[in-house]
């Protein structure tokens, strides 16, 4: 008999996205069903997921749930992947104008804890023997993020499952933390308000929830496992982290490699491989072209494509973008987020007619066309989980340009003269998370890049030779589960 298991997240690609965890939600549960895994998401119904599944029915429905007194289940499949989805159908929760956690302003629901409560209460009902889906139970319930982190505690202290859960931590800066008064009304035994249990600094925490009840953790990058064991990662939580110091799991992400693959990347004007390099020359001309800057192919041309947070660093960046311009580079950025970096940015592109790009806002085709079309990417991130930008980067022939953080320095291997000659290097890692460590760096990269085409060719191309697929990954968390079951 397969192995079930119920993947629980609160974004999928290409169902709705906001990041990275879209990306590994989408691409995971699809390679562990390539290893015989009978897996089945379980994700909220927001509109544009009732909209894209295929053979989208009803299976069951759920009742006296903390808030709502009824939800459908439904169940539909990934028209690409034929990866099965249950869908959490209300109305009053999920069917809104605006994204998955916020509206369209940006202001986050107020009703999050119900949102996200009511996700973890329906993973651990069908986790339970009151499920009332028939011939269908998990064994294993995989959770993301705080979004899914009370699944665990429901699982041990209301429905006394018998399935475990992991958890997989994709950012400790996110934890969903509430009012005591959650606790109650989420259906939650008081009992587990307490330091041994969900209670953070007197509030109610969900993703303490997950770490704390979880039988197995796990988190995306091997480097990350370690680091949010400590004061400087760990949000608050690396004491309880580090009492479980041996049951975490690092366990690098993949990548989509059919969807983001030059060779065959629909968003491009020009398909290109390690072997036929020159086709990201007419993307980086197609690109140039569309976005109004100087037809020059010999400028270095480096892109960005982030969330503007303080996580990304791209304010690191603000202070010696001038005079990488005035050097003679161009710049793209896509991204959207605090106001004050966004001005900043587009500040800088107002000054640059022709030299500097800026876009506001989220394209997915654009992202593709910014990977392919540059000549480095730019991810100074002060801390990176794991990071999949860095990891297209590679598959793109597009030197990631990093700091030495996460899943940043789990991947990227610097340009130094030992990584040069034994033919490792496919990057460039800052030396100090500082405005002047970037500037060195993105330095160090252009001079490379103008000076040395032979150098910046095999850099190219051990990225792109590497295999960043999900097949070795997500071989590690089938031997997670394995051992938990
Ligand atoms: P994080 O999840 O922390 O934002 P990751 O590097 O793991 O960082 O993943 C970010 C994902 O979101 C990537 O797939 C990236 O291409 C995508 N992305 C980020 N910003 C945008 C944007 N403005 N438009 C399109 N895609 C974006
Ligand atoms: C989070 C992290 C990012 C990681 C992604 C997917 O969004 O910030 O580093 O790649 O999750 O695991």
């Amino acid at each position: 008999m397969p192995m079930k298991v119920l993947f629980v997240s609160s974004e999928v690609f290409p169902l709705i996205k906001t990041g990275g965890l879209a990306d590994v939600s989408g691409s995971l549960p699809n390679a562990l069903q390539r290893l015989g895994v009978d897996v089945r998401i379980l994700m909220p119904g927001y509109p544009p997921v009732l909209n894209q599944l295929a053979d989208l029915h009803t299976i069951g429905a759920l009742h006296h749930l903390p808030h709502v007194d009824h939800v459908e289940l439904l169940l539909g499949t990934i028209q690409d992947t034929g990866v099965k989805v249950m869908v959490i159908k209300s109305e009053s929760l999920y069917e809104r104008n605006g994204g998955p956690y916020a509206d369209q302003n940006g202001l986050e629901w107020q009703d999050n804890p119900v949102r996200f409560g009511v996700l973890s209460k329906v993973a651990s009902i069908l986790a339970s023997g009151h499920s009332p889906i028939q011939g269908w139970q998990p064994d294993i319930v995989h959770c993301n993020d705080w979004q899914t982190g009370l699944a665990p505690a429901y699982m041990k202290l209301t429905e006394h499952s018998t399935a475990k859960s992991v958890i997989s931590l994709h950012n400790m800066a996110f934890q969903g933390c509430y009012t005591p008064n959650w606790v109650t009304s989420l259906g939650l035994p008081s009992a587990g308000f307490s330091i041994e249990g969900f209670e953070y600094h007197g509030q109610l925490s969900f993703l303490k929830a997950g770490i704390f009840y979880a039988d197995a953790i796990t988190t995306v990058s091997p480097r990350y496992a370690k680091e949010i064991q400590t004061a400087a990662f760990g949000f608050g939580l690396e004491g309880l982290l580090s009492k479980r110091s041996d049951e975490i799991r690092g366990i690098l992400n993949g990548i989509e490699t059919e969807e983001w693959n030059p060779a065959h990347d629909k968003y491009l004007v020009s398909n290109y491989s390690s072997h036929h390099l020159a086709g990201k020359q007419e993307v980086k001309a197609a690109l140039q072209n569309s976005l109004g800057l100087d037809a020059d192919a010999h400028a270095p041309l480096l892109g960005v494509v982030s969330r503007l947070t303080h996580q990304k660093g791209l304010d690191m960046l603000v202070p010696n973008l001038q005079s990488l311009i005035d050097q003679g580079c161009q710049f793209v950025l896509l991204g959207g987020g605090e106001m004050g970096l966004e001005a900043s940015f587009r500040n800088i592109a107002a000054h640059n007619p022709g030299r500097a790009s800026v876009t506001i806002g989220y394209n997915e085709p654009l992202s593709h066309q910014i990977m392919a079309g540059c000549d480095m990417f730019i991810m100074p991130s002060r801390f990176e989980p794991c990071g999949l930008n860095q990891l297209y980067g590679l598959a793109y022939g597009t030197p990631p340009i990093v700091n030495a953080t996460g899943g940043l320095a789990d991947s990227i291997i610097d340009s130094s003269h030992t990584h040069i000659a034994n033919r490792t290097a496919n990057g460039f890692v800052m030396v100090e998370a500082s405005a002047d460590g970037l500037i060195a760096c993105i330095r160090r990269a252009v001079e490379m890049y103008r000076h040395d085409k032979d150098t910046w060719l095999q850099i190219q191309k051990t990225g792109m030779s590497q295999n960043l697929s999900w097949d070795k990954s997500a071989q590690e968390y089938l031997a997670v589960y394995r051992e938990l079951t």
